[in-house]
């Protein structure tokens, strides 16, 4: 979400949480990585912003971990090895779960990677959120071991509470099982299709270049909140490759930057809002578990009737597309509603939900508006404000290297030749610095920090750990991507490291902005493609320079997602290149 969570004061390079005392010295396990170093300084990542949190949940986790301690000290007697975390009913108990309060679960995970090594477990006695225990992983070798070697065992995803609540556990992301096997199959082909991605890559640039051409028109430099503009960039892409629907967003730039903004109240704005309150009140909720949601709502609390309005506006909105399109495609079959699933069968598909409009059960039962509006709402949810705020960082990013820029610009200029980029050049790999400038944004910046797992038997980690049945295993990209055990030089915005033998040597499951396994993104081709044609464009036409915050290092905050400065989002200077 956008501008949803303050950023403090502190500066970027020191540890936020001074009360903490600085992490024990423990023996700390080699990183199972290939390339990984083990660095002997326990760095604390960057001050970032502060995760605001229900002080209901907040204050029944701090009473868990209080009462639970946390730390469970299993020695199976198998040959695992005893799981470090801290000791139960400790002080040190109670501040590890705070700092998942103060500093965002994110954070905290690297931190406790920095205390306990990069396997810690903390015990739930009481199953808060159904979790028999919670295990924070951090190594590349444990996580390809749950990924990629025993993927059967972790392949739900662990949801809190507030998604049930929300989803019903229903649509791609809220649903598990057989219900989330059938509705990525039937979701996912459109954004593998070579095909299909190259007609997006399409629509990518026409939008995008769009943009460039508002930018460069204004009469001199102009200021404006990247971060706004390219979350409405990505709802017109989003909204035209998944639905064929134009949210006329690129339309609300030119106003905007030409200072022509309407402050009405316009569906626009309104869906704006509901994408961002839905992700913001989600954050704010995100551990609480399910009788204190229904507590909070039965008493009509802020959070809750916000995401009652948010979700309205998303499904109200929603509908009305899916509407649309039924009255399109039962006008190309030549008949009414009720035959249009059928008589569009034989049209080809051309975009998300033509082909979930078109596709039926084994007994030929088509999908109805309902799961139609979950599936499209978790695509437009998982795919647009993400695709934006990562676009939105690497234009931050590069612009805040002048030494990246330039050797950016300049394969550009070499590559194409002052013609836009399409879907071949960043397929293809002629664009080898442009895709690694992009993967390292993916690496600083993730723009979704955790993906957890919840393990439906027990067993053995490589590192020797012991995972117990129904435990919640949370793994972290922004941790794992931060990591001083993992990465030489973490904070260091450094594409290189992408390049060449440096390159070569990653292991596979160091960099995972997309999580893996079966539930891994299902727009990751789509998305990596998406950024990189709005950079490429935007860059080769424009020059930015970043007026808040200043720093290179963006102190980027997370709600569910990452999101920048509550007042000014990403400000940054445009003039034509
Ligand atoms: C830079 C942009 C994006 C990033 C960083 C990103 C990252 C992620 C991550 C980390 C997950 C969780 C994966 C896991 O649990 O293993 C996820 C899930 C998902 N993503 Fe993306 N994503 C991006 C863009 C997109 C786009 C453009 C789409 C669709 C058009 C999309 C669709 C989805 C869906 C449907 C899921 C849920 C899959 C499931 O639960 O089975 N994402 N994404």
């Amino acid at each position: 979400m956008l501008a949803t969570t303050p950023s403090p004061a502190s500066s970027l390079w020191q540890p936020t949480c001074r009360c903490l005392p600085a992490p024990a010295v423990r023996p700390r396990p080699q990183a199972n990585g290939r390339g990984a170093k083990l660095r002997g300084s326990a760095a604390a990542g960057p001050a970032e912003g502060a995760t605001a949190s229900c002080p209901f949940a907040a204050a029944s986790a701090a009473l868990q971990g209080w009462q639970q301690g946390a730390a469970q000290q299993q020695e199976e007697g198998d040959g695992a090895m005893q799981t470090p975390g801290p000791s139960p009913f400790s002080l040190q108990s109670l501040m590890d779960v705070s700092l998942i309060f103060t500093e965002g679960l994110h954070e905290a995970m690297l931190r406790f990677s920095a205390r306990y090594g990069p396997v810690s477990r903390f015990a739930n006695p009481s199953a808060l959120n159904g979790a028999a225990g919670w295990v924070f992983l951090n190594s590349p070798g444990d996580i390809a071991h749950v990924c990629a070697a025993n993927p059967k065992n972790y392949a739900e995803r662990f949801l809190p509470d507030i998604y049930k609540f929300v989803t019903h556990e229903k649509g791609l992301l809220g649903s598990g099982g057989d219900y989330n096997r059938r509705h990525r199959r039937l979701c996912g082909p459109p954004f593998r299709s070579g095909e299909l991605l190259r007609k997006f890559g399409e629509v990518v640039v026409d939008r995008v270049s769009r943009v460039a051409d508002t930018f460069v028109s204004q009469p001199g430099p102009f200021a404006t909140n990247v971060a706004v503009q390219t979350q409405r960039l990505t709802l017109d892409v989003v909204g035209l490759t998944a639905f064929s629907h134009d949210f006329g967003e690129c339309q609300a730039i030119a106003r905007d930057v030409g200072g022509r903004a309407q402050p009405s109240e316009s569906d626009q704005d309104r869906l704006l809002w509901a994408v961002n309150a839905f992700g913001q009140v989600l954050g704010e909720v995100f551990i609480t578990p399910m009788p204190l949601l229904r507590l909070m709502d039965a008493v009509g609390l802020r959070q809750l009737r916000t995401l009652r309005e948010a979700v309205g506006v998303m499904r109200s909105s929603m509908l009305g597309v899916i509407a649309e399109r039924r009255q399109h495609l039962a006008a190309a079959a030549g008949s009414d509603g009720a035959g249009a699933a059928g008589g569009a069968a034989e049209a080809e598909a051309a975009d998300l939900l033509d082909m979930l409009l078109q596709a039926t059960d084994d007994n030929g039962v088509p999908m109805t508006d309902e799961e139609l509006w979950e599936d499209v709402h978790d695509v437009m949810g998982a795919g647009h404000e993400t695709t934006a705020t990562t676009a939105a960082a690497a234009i931050y990013a590069i612009s805040a290297h002048p030494e990246v820029e330039a050797r950016l610009v300049q394969e550009l200029e070499s590559v194409l030749g002052g013609r836009p980029a399409t879907y071949d050049d960043v397929q293809s790999g002629r664009l080898p610095y442009l895709e690694a400038v992009i993967k390292e944004v993916l690496r600083l910046y993730p723009a979704i920090p955790i993906f957890p797992r919840q393990a439906a038997e027990a067993d053995t980690l490589p590192s020797g750990h012991r995972i117990l049945k129904g435990d919640v295993v949370f793994m972290s990209t922004y941790a794992l991507h931060r990591s001083p055990d993992v990465w030489e030089e973490p904070l260091r915005f450094d594409p290189d490291r992408f390049l060449g033998e440096r390159g070569a040597a990653l292991h596979r499951f160091q960099w995972l902005p997309f999580g893996s396994g079966p539930r891994m993104c299902l727009g990751a081709a789509f998305a990596q493609m998406s950024v990189s044609l709005m950079v490429a464009t935007l860059l080769q036409r424009c020059r930015f320079t970043p007026l808040h915050p200043t720093t290179q290092l963006i102190p980027a905050a997370y709600d569910i997602t990452l999101n920048f400065d509550r007042t000014n989002g990403l400000r940054m200077e445009v003039a034509p290149r």
